[in-house]
């Protein structure tokens, strides 16, 4: 995590002079579950060292947000009574998260805030949850007696996203930046909501992220179509069945898929089929966490970025590239991490091979793209706090 130095220093700087509150939420990593969260299924996140930190004060007015973004040294002023909101992409997350803490009761005013993150931009690791569940605590703090409770927020982060940016994502990033602990991966049933926490120690292995830096945009990317196509699977199998409820894939059977087949066609059959895929992997990774059995649970890592790549198509021939390269150096799993269509892949490896599938990927990927893919080891850290 950031230096608290870092982002103070420019605060008192940007604006009057005096100090606020600061509040940090991480960025995540996910292990496997990937678009099953929009599909009422499991996924198994947990919260990174990384993400983002944000000094805030009330500035006595009645709605003018004052932001200042310290990493792209970007000032943006709005009015929260601007139906509009800004323009710039980074202060709809402010404006939209204020708005739905406003929703919730918070009487949020006026307000300074200076921000900046060292969890990467556009890697699939949730740098915009980050910064949603970053405000919220802190809007919640400064206006809202802290009465908002952490899953009205992570709610609060995910309408942000479909209300304010043009992403209708599920549930799991804003989750993961919110619940997140130490050591602890998660595991979050996304129809009841509930979860456990699992310690992470992998005796003999790590987790590393391999970023393709190719940009991974959800916004304006293919991701709401295959939201779309699951849905429109989950309509046809619920007019075939009038008697029963079908919310979402989640509720589905394998044979209930088959029966919609030709009627909904190749593609969102496909699209269902990882879903349906990919709900009993991460119960399959659940035992071999339980068993020890890492071996296993890699092998579910390979059939997701399988599933991801040729049935889900949200992969990059680049990201295709780095799992081929950790499967030709027997790393145990390795997937896509995260929406995917670009961004990360998460590896899952042995501590005797690190190195040289570390050396390995730069040099392959070097000379086939002319750049290193960029090396993130995970550290699973804690979750949105207050933090002076
Ligand atoms: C993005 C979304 C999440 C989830 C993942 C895919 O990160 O924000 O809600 O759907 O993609 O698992």
């Amino acid at each position: 995590m950031m230096e608290i130095e870092f982002v103070r220093s420019r605060f008192i700087k940007h604006f009057d002079g005096k100090t606020g509150n600061v509040y940090a939420s991480p960025g995540r990593i996910n292990l496997i579950g990937e678009h099953t969260d929009y599909n009422g299924g499991f996924v198994f996140p947990g919260a990174v060292d990384k993400g983002i930190m944000a000094e805030i004060r009330a500035n006595g007015t009645e709605d003018t947000v004052m932001a200042y973004a310290i990493d792209l040294k970007d000032r943006v002023d709005f009015k929260l009574s601007d139906p509009n909101g800004p323009r710039a992409s980074w202060a709809r997350y402010i404006y939209g998260i204020a708005l739905e803490m406003t929703k919730l009761g918070v009487p949020v005013k006026g307000f300074n805030i200076a921000f900046a993150g060292d969890v990467p931009l556009g890697a699939g690791m949730s740098s915009s949850a980050a910064m949603e569940s970053c405000i919220a605590f802190g809007l919640n703090d400064i206006f809202g007696d802290n009465q908002v409770s952490q899953w009205d927020m992570v709610l609060a982060g995910q309408a942000t996203e479909h209300n304010y940016c043009g992403v209708n994502c599920g549930i799991m990033d804003q989750f993961a930046s919110v619940f997140g602990k130490a050591g602890c991966l998660m595991r979050l049933d996304c129809r009841s909501r509930e979860f456990q926490y699992f310690p992470f120690k992998p005796d003999g292995y790590r987790l590393v992220l391999l970023d393709s830096v190719v940009k991974h945009q959800l916004a304006g990317s293919p991701y709401n179509d295959r939201r779309n196509s699951c849905e429109n699977v989950v309509k046809h199998i619920q007019a075939k069945h009038p008697d029963c409820k079908f919310e979402t894939l989640r509720d589905c059977t394998w044979e209930q898929l088959d029966e919609v087949r030709s009627e909904v066609g190749e593609e969102d059959y496909k699209r269902a089929k990882f879903v349906l895929g990919e709900k009993d992997r991460v119960l399959a990774v659940c035992d071999a966490l339980n068993d020890g059995d890492y071996e296993k649970v890699g092998e579910m890592m390979y059939q997701t970025h399988e599933g991801l790549s040729k049935d889900y198509e949200v992969s990059c021939e680049e990201l295709d590239f780095l799992n081929q390269i950790a499967k030709d150096n027997g790393v145990t799993g390795s997937r896509i991490m995260g929406g995917g269509f670009g961004g990360c892949t998460i590896n899952l490896v042995r501590n005797d091979l690190y190195k040289q599938f570390i050396a390995d990927a730069k040099k392959r990927f070097n000379e086939k793209y002319g750049h290193e893919p960029k090396v993130y080891d995970v550290v699973i850290g804690d979750g949105s706090r207050k933090v002076c």
